[in-house]
C-alpha cells in the first residue's frame, strides 16, 4: 500500500472533526446523488457495490485490489483504523468513480467496551438504556471507521436451547418491538449520518429464532399468524424506527429459504413497510441457495437472491461473478441492478462517507474503554441483572461477613464475562467478579477457585477470535483435588459465591444444546456446596436460562447477571454490596427443565384452562419463573387498578395503578399492564403485553402510576380474515410487578 499517499490525509483527518457531516441529507436529495452516480458506472462497477468482502479472509493485496477497481462495497471484519483509513483512501483516489467503502461489523453488545447481551439489555425493560447502550458502542466503534453494525437481532426465541436466544430480546413481541425501536435510535442517532452513529441491520429477516429443536440454522416453519402476530412484529418497528438495512437469515421459512424468499424481501419489507434501505444476505447465504435445493447452481442462486431483495451479498461473490451474466441475457434488467444498488450509494452519500470517509485516530484512542464508555455498560449490567430469589434477604451481603469464598469456573473469567459476540472485547480490559468484590470488599478475605473447569469439547465458530481454553486439571485425581479444595474453601468462610453458568462459547451462533442443565460438574460442585451448610449465593453468568430447578429450592439467594461484559465485575460487586438494587425481569418464560420449551406466557386460552399447569403428568406445565418476574431488595406492593371503562377503535385506554416502596431501599421497579380479548374471530393470548414503565421510588415512597394503551395496539392479524383485525368486544386488563400480574378490571373496545 501506497503508505505515503495516505499520511497527509490523515494528519488532516486528526484535524478536525471529521468521518460525518453535521446536517442531515433528506433521502430526496440522496436519491439524485445516487441517480447521477449510477448514470457514470460501469455495470461492471455497480455489481462491485453489491459485494461485501470478508476482511478476515481477504489478503491485504486482494482487499487494495478490489478497491482499486471498484468490485467491492463494503467489507466486514476490519477493526484497525489505520487499515479503514487506507482502504478508503484508495477507494477515494483509485477507484473509478471514487465511491467509498461501507465497513460492517458485528457490533452486538459493544465494540471494545463489552456492555450486557442483548436478553440482558431486554431484562432491564428500560428502551432508554437499550439506546444509550447501543448510541456509546455506536460510538466507540465509529471511531474505528465502520460505519455499520450488524445489529440489533430482533428475532423472537421462545427456545432457550436455540444459543442465539442471546442476541434478542426474548420471548415477547411488545417487548422486542421497544427494543428493536431503541437500539436502531441508539446506532442510528436522530439522523443518517449523525456524528458518532453508525447505520444498523436488523437481523436475520425472518423468523430465524423459531428453528425446530433450537438448532442452530435448522428450518423454521411458522403459521401466518404466528408471523404476523410474533416474529414480524419487531422487524416492522425497527423499519419504522428508521432502521437503514436488513439482514436475510440463514433457514427456510416455510421451505423457502429467506435469502430467496420474494414474499419476505419484496412483498413485506418493501411494498407492505415501505423500507426504502438495502439488504444484506447472511454470510454466505447466497451461495448457499443451492444447498437448500432452491437454486440449481450458482448462476441460478444469485438471480433468485437477487430478484427476490437481497441488493448486497456478504461473502460468497456470486453477484461478482453471476450479475454480468445475467445481465446479458436480460434474466435481470438493468434498472433492476439501479434499483439494487441505488439505496446503497444513497446511504454512503447520507453517512457523508463522500464528504470525507476518514475517521481521527486521535478521537479513536480517547474512545476507546474510555471512563464514559466504562460507566455506562457497568449501569446496564447493574440494570439488567433479576435477582431470582433472596430467601431471609440473604442479599444484599450482611457488613460483618469476614471471610467470603468465590468459587466457580466464571468467577475470574475475562473471557466468559464478557459473553459471546465479544469479538473485539479484550479480556484485559474486563472486570472478573473476584476482582470486582475485591476492589469493593477490600477489607473481607476472599478465598478463590474454581472448583471445576467447563469446557464445550466441540469446536465453536469462533474459535479463531477465542479459542476454547484448554483445560488445566487433566487427570480425575487433579480434578477431583480441585473439587475438594473449593468445598475446603466455603467450609472456611462466612458465605460462598458460586459464579456458574456457561463459557462464553456455549452460547451464541452454533452453540445450541439439547440439554439447559449447568454444563460439566457444575451442579455436584453447588450441591457439596449448599451440603457444607453455608450461606450460599448462586450467581449466574450465561446467554439462556439454565435449568436450575434444584437451585431454586436449595440455594437461598440466586442473582442472573446473563453475560455483563467488561465492567460485569463492578457491576456485580455493587448489586451485591446493595451500592445497585436489582431491578431486572425476565424477558423470557423460565422453565423447569428443557422437556417444556417452548414454553411461553402468551399461548391462547384451550380446554380445561385451569389445569393449564398440569398438562404433563410427569411435570409441572408452569415455568419454574414467569415472564416478566424479577425480586428486589425492597418489597412493592401494587393495588387501585384505575382504568377508563371503554375506549373506542381510534381511542386510548388510560389506567392508573398504586405502586408503594414497602421495604427499606430505595429501588426501581417495572410496572407492566397485560390484556386478553375475550372473543373474537380467532383465539387469542391468555396474555399479552400492552404497556410498561420502569419507576424509581424512595423506601416508603407511594405512587400513582400511569399506562396508556392505545386501541391501535389491540388489532392482531386475524387468521379467519387474512388481515389486520381490531374487533370490538370486552377484554381484561391486569398491572403488576410480572406476567402473573393480579390487580385485574374489564374494559370494552367499541366501534
Ligand atoms: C451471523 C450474522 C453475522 C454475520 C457476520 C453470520 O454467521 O449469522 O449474525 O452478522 O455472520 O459476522
Amino acid at each position: 500500500m501506497r503508505l505515503q499517499t495516505v499520511l497527509p490525509i490523515l494528519a488532516l483527518a486528526a484535524a478536525t472533526t471529521l468521518y460525518a457531516q453535521q446536517a442531515p441529507i433528506t433521502d430526496a436529495q440522496a436519491k439524485q446523488f445516487a441517480d447521477s452516480l449510477l448514470e457514470k458506472m460501469t455495470t461492471a462497477e455497480k455489481v462491485g457495490q453489491l459485494e461485501q468482502a470478508a476482511g478476515q479472509y481477504t489478503s491485504r493485496e486482494q482487499a487494495d485490489d478490489l478497491t482499486v477497481k471498484g468490485q467491492v462495497g463494503s467489507f466486514l471484519f476490519f477493526t484497525d483504523p489505520v487499515r479503514i483509513n487506507e482502504l478508503q483512501h484508495i477507494a477515494v483516489t483509485q477507484s473509478p468513480h471514487h465511491i467509498p467503502l461501507l465497513f460492517g461489523y458485528d457490533v452486538i453488545h459493544g465494540f471494545r467496551t463489552i456492555g450486557p447481551i442483548p436478553l440482558a439489555l431486554a431484562a432491564s425493560w428500560d428502551p432508554t438504556l437499550a439506546e444509550h447502550a447501543q448510541a456509546m458502542a455506536a460510538r466507540e466503534a465509529s471511531a474505528a471507521g465502520i460505519n455499520w453494525a450488524f445489529s440489533p437481532m430482533v428475532d423472537i426465541a421462545r427456545d432457550p436451547r436455540w444459543g442465539r436466544i442471546m442476541e434478542g430480546a426474548g420471548e415477547d413481541p411488545y417487548l422486542g418491538e421497544q427494543m428493536a425501536a431503541a437500539q436502531v435510535h441508539g446506532f442510528q442517532g436522530p439522523y443518517i449520518g449523525a456524528p458518532d452513529h453508525i447505520l444498523a441491520c436488523v437481523k436475520h429477516f425472518g423468523g430465524y429464532g423459531a428453528p425446530f429443536g433450537g438448532r442452530d440454522y435448522d428450518s423454521v416453519d411458522l403459521s401466518e399468524d404466528a408471523l404476523h402476530n410474533v416474529y414480524l412484529r419487531p422487524y416492522h418497528a425497527a423499519i419504522a424506527a428508521g432502521a437503514a438495512t436488513v439482514m436475510s437469515a440463514y433457514m427456510d421459512l416455510n421451505s423457502v429459504p429467506a435469502t430467496g424468499n420474494r414474499w419476505l424481501m419484496t412483498d413485506v419489507l418493501r411494498d407492505q413497510w415501505s423500507f426504502k434501505g438495502f439488504v444484506v444476505s447472511d454470510w454466505e447465504a447466497v451461495k448457499s441457495l443451492t444447498t437448500h435445493g432452491l437454486a440449481q447452481g450458482p448462476a441460478d442462486a444469485a438471480a433468485r437472491s437477487f430478484t427476490a431483495g437481497i441488493n448486497m451479498e456478504m461473502t460468497s461473490s456470486l453477484y461478482r461473478e453471476q450479475l454480468p451474466a445475467l445481465l446479458q441475457s436480460g434474466a435481470i434488467k438493468p434498472a433492476q441492478l439501479d434499483d439494487a444498488v441505488r439505496p446503497i450509494l444513497a446511504l454512503k452519500y447520507r453517512l457523508g462517507l463522500f464528504t470525507n470517509p476518514y475517521v481521527d485516530l486521535d478521537r479513536y484512542k480517547a474512545e476507546q474503554v474510555s471512563t464514559a464508555q466504562r460507566e455506562s455498560v457497568r449501569r446496564a449490567a447493574e440494570q439488567s441483572a433479576v435477582l431470582l430469589r433472596n430467601q431471609d434477604s440473604l442479599l444484599p451481603l450482611s457488613k460483618s461477613l469476614k471471610t467470603i469464598a468465590v468459587i466457580g469456573p466464571l468467577g475470574d473469567s475475562g473471557v466468559d464475562t464478557l459473553g459471546s459476540w465479544s469479538l473485539h472485547g479484550n479480556p484485559a480490559d474486563t472486570i472478573t467478579v473476584v476482582e470486582g468484590l475485591r476492589a469493593k470488599l477490600p477489607n473481607v478475605n476472599l478465598l478463590t477457585t474454581k472448583g471445576v473447569e467447563i469446557t464445550r469439547g466441540q469446536p465453536s465458530i469462533f474459535d479463531d477470535q477465542a479459542p476454547e481454553p484448554k483445560p488445566t486439571l487433566l487427570t480425575d485425581q487433579a480434578r477431583a483435588a480441585e473439587f475438594d479444595h473449593a468445598v475446603a474453601l466455603i467450609r472456611q468462610s462466612d458465605l460462598a459465591i458460586l459464579v456458574l453458568g456457561e463459557a462464553q462459547n456455549m452460547s451464541g451462533e452454533r452453540a445450541s444444546r439439547a440439554t439447559l442443565t449447568l454444563p460439566g460438574r457444575q451442579q455436584q460442585l453447588l450441591e457439596a456446596a449448599v451440603a457444607t451448610g453455608k450461606p450460599i449465593v448462586l450467581i449466574l453468568m450465561a446467554g439462556r436460562p439454565l435449568d436450575i430447578t434444584w437451585a431454586a429450592e436449595h440455594v437461598p439467594a440466586i442473582l442472573e447477571v446473563w453475560y455483563p461484559g467488561t465492567e460485569g465485575g463492578n457491576a456485580v460487586a455493587n448489586l451485591l454490596t446493595g451500592a445497585a438494587v436489582p431491578s431486572g425481569k425476565l424477558p423470557i418464560t423460565w422453565p423447569r427443565s428443557v422437556g417444556q420449551v417452548p414454553l411461553f406466557y402468551n399461548t391462547n386460552l384451550t380446554q380445561i384452562p385451569e389445569a393449564s399447569a398440569t398438562r404433563y403428568w410427569d411435570e409441572s406445565s408452569a415455568p419454574l419463573y414467569p415472564f416478566g418476574f424479577g425480586l428486589s431488595y425492597t418489597s412493592f406492593t401494587v393495588s387501585d387498578l384505575h382504568a377508563d371503562p371503554g375506549l373506542t377503535t381510534t381511542g386510548k385506554l388510560h389506567a392508573t395503578v398504586r405502586v408503594t416502596n414497602t421495604g427499606s431501599m430505595a429501588a426501581d421497579e417495572v410496572i407492566q399492564a397485560y390484556t386478553h380479548q375475550r372473543a373474537g374471530s380467532a383465539s387469542r393470548p391468555v396474555r399479552e403485553l400492552r404497556a410498561f414503565t420502569k419507576i424509581h421510588l424512595a423506601a416508603g415512597e407511594s405512587r400513582q402510576v400511569p399506562l396508556t394503551i392505545s386501541a391501535s395496539d389491540l388489532r392482531y392479524w386475524s387468521p379467519a380474515t387474512h388481515a389486520e383485525v381490531l374487533e370490538p368486544g370486552i377484554f381484561d386488563l391486569w398491572v403488576g410487578d410480572s406476567s402473573e400480574a393480579t390487580e385485574h378490571l374489564q374494559f370494552t373496545l367499541t366501534q
